[in-house]
């Protein structure tokens, strides 16, 4: 298990616009989109490159690289949040096929243990083989009890070659249950996330945290 923070200038002023209380519903939307491309960006450091050879207009044979696994990645959306996120996400990673994930935090139960009941109303997603690379959308981990709910549905359908958690924001309390996870169920996952916030409030919202991103987003 791995968790790589992207600290570029671009995505923290971005965060900074998605965090300020100000800022409209079309513009969090639009920051989200402009955060999964830059996430899909730093993903694609982590895959190989394949030698490949192609002739310029010139005649000139000329050494390239060919993105190896980039024809076997399957996005998954959890929704709804994570829906620009994602947007931004294909325009790099514009082979993958995609899946979503219906998520909902059951609230009115509270969180127990730093931990809450999540109801998955719908799952849909290619079939996903060993040679898969698969890449969860999710814009706030903040108990990490969704992330793992799904990683549990997803497993049903096969087990992936690796798996890639796309996110903005974490906690270290989700970083420590992803990790446990990860090691139990015996899967390579990497988590990319633009921020690691310190606390989770008594309601499970992150915090400073930049509020409920659904809502945010769409209203
Ligand atoms: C939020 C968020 C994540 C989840 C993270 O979804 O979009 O999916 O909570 O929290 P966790 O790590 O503590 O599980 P929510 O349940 O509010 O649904 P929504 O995105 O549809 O509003």
């Amino acid at each position: 298990f791995e968790v790589k923070v992207v600290n570029r200038k671009y995505a923290q002023a971005v965060l900074t616009t998605l965090r300020d209380k100000n800022t409209s519903q079309i513009e969090f939307r639009k920051g989200l989109v402009r955060l999964g491309r830059i996430l899909g960006l730093e993903l694609i450091e982590d895959f190989e490159c394949e030698k490949t050879v192609v002739e310029t207009p010139l005649g000139a044979r000329v050494d390239g690289c060919r993105i190896k696994d980039l024809d076997n990645i399957v996005v998954i959306t959890v929704l709804r949040a994570a829906w620009p996120l994602t947007e931004g996400l294909i325009k790099v990673l514009f082979t993958a096929k995609q899946g979503v994930v219906a998520a909902r935090r059951v609230e009115e139960k509270g969180m127990k243990a730093g931990s809450f009941e999540i109801e998955i109303s719908y799952v849909k997603t290619p079939r996903i083989t060993s040679r898969d690379v698969v890449v969860i959308s999710d814009v706030m981990v903040a108990t990490g009890s969704t992330l793992v709910s799904v990683l549990e549905k997803l497993r049903e359908k096969g087990i992936a070659k690796r798996y890639y958690v796309a996110s903005v924001i974490t906690t270290p309390h989700a970083i420590g249950r992803l990790k446990k996870y990860a090691e139990e169920a015996g899967i390579d996952l990497k988590l990319y996330t633009i921020a690691i916030d310190p606390e989770i409030d008594e309601k499970g919202y992150i915090v400073p945290g930049l509020g409920d991103a659904g809502d945010r987003a769409f209203g």
